[in-house]
């Protein structure tokens, strides 16, 4: 088939959808498979982007990505009807905060690793068979700056809502660099992008989603070797390397 098949996890609101959004409006050759825990809300999107006027195919597949049923269900279908993955975007994520009394405290940090971490490693080793039939296989993992050790010790970040979100970026970082280091013909990127204005956050965030998706976008379409595995971000300055 002509055009690279590339999925996005978490995909039918936020970055995630906007990620789609922008990609298909660059590159609308490529296929876009909105990977959603519901099918209905993945549908609801698709239709938003036709409303949008993408023209690109898209599909919505089930994939929560916590069950690992469902991640060998959507990896066998892609499997079946492309035979292939180029990219992969691990987007899909949570956040939580303990009770005052920390009563909850293993069920929070369980959840938000399990979501934004361990589901992360699960997908990707899951779509490793496909991705090693691209020609040029890429990663791109959707972090952010609050897993970033050196912006929380220089004191340029406001205090953070949730200290487990913050951990679980930071693990996620080391997995996806982990895993370049074991993958050195495929391209594995993390992307911190901006605080935007999204469900996660109550929409507050001052950047609008189709903002914080460039830097991804960006990483998506580049020659091959432009950039490096590293935590990148695009904060309306060009592409910019976060420090671990
Ligand atoms: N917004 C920001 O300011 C900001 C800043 C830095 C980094 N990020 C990162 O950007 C990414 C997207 O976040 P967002 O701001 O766009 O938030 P969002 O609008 O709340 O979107 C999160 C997405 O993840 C999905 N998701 C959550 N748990 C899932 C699961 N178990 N299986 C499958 N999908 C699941 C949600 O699905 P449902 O709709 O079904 O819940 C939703 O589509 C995350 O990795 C986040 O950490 C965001």
């Amino acid at each position: 088939m002509t055009g690279k098949v590339i999925l996005v996890t978490g995909s039918n609101q936020g970055i995630g959808f906007a990620i789609v959004q922008a990609l298909s409006q660059r590159a609308p050759e490529h296929t876009y498979i909105l990977a959603v825990r519901s099918l209905d809300f993945g549908h609801q999107a698709i239709r938003k982007l036709r409303e949008l006027g993408i023209t690109s195919r898209l599909e919505g597949i089930l994939m929560d990505v916590t069950d690992d049923a469902q991640i060998a269900g959507a990896a066998a279908r892609v499997g079946e009807k492309f035979g292939k993955l180029d990219l992969l975007v691990n987007n899909a994520a949570t956040a939580g905060v303990p009770k005052p009394d920390n009563s909850d405290i293993r069920q929070v940090y369980d959840n938000v690793l399990s979501v934004n971490v361990t589901s992360v490693a699960a997908v990707t080793y899951a779509f490793l068979p496909l991705l090693k039939k691209s020609e040029d296989p890429r990663v791109i993992n959707i972090s952010s700056a609050r897993g970033s050790i050196t912006r929380l010790t220089a004191k340029v970040m406001p205090k953070t809502i949730s200290i487990p979100y913050c951990v679980s970026k930071a693990a996620l970082n080391m997995l996806t660099m982990e895993i370049a280091e074991a993958e050195p013909e495929m391209l594995f990127y993390v992307v911190s992008p901006g605080h935007c204005k999204t469900a996660f956050n109550g929409f507050r965030g001052p950047r609008d989603p189709v903002e914080g998706a460039e830097v991804a976008v960006e990483l998506a379409l580049s020659e091959r070797g432009m950039y490096k595995s590293a935590l990148w971000e695009n904060e309306g300055n060009g592409m910019t390397e976060v420090p671990w």
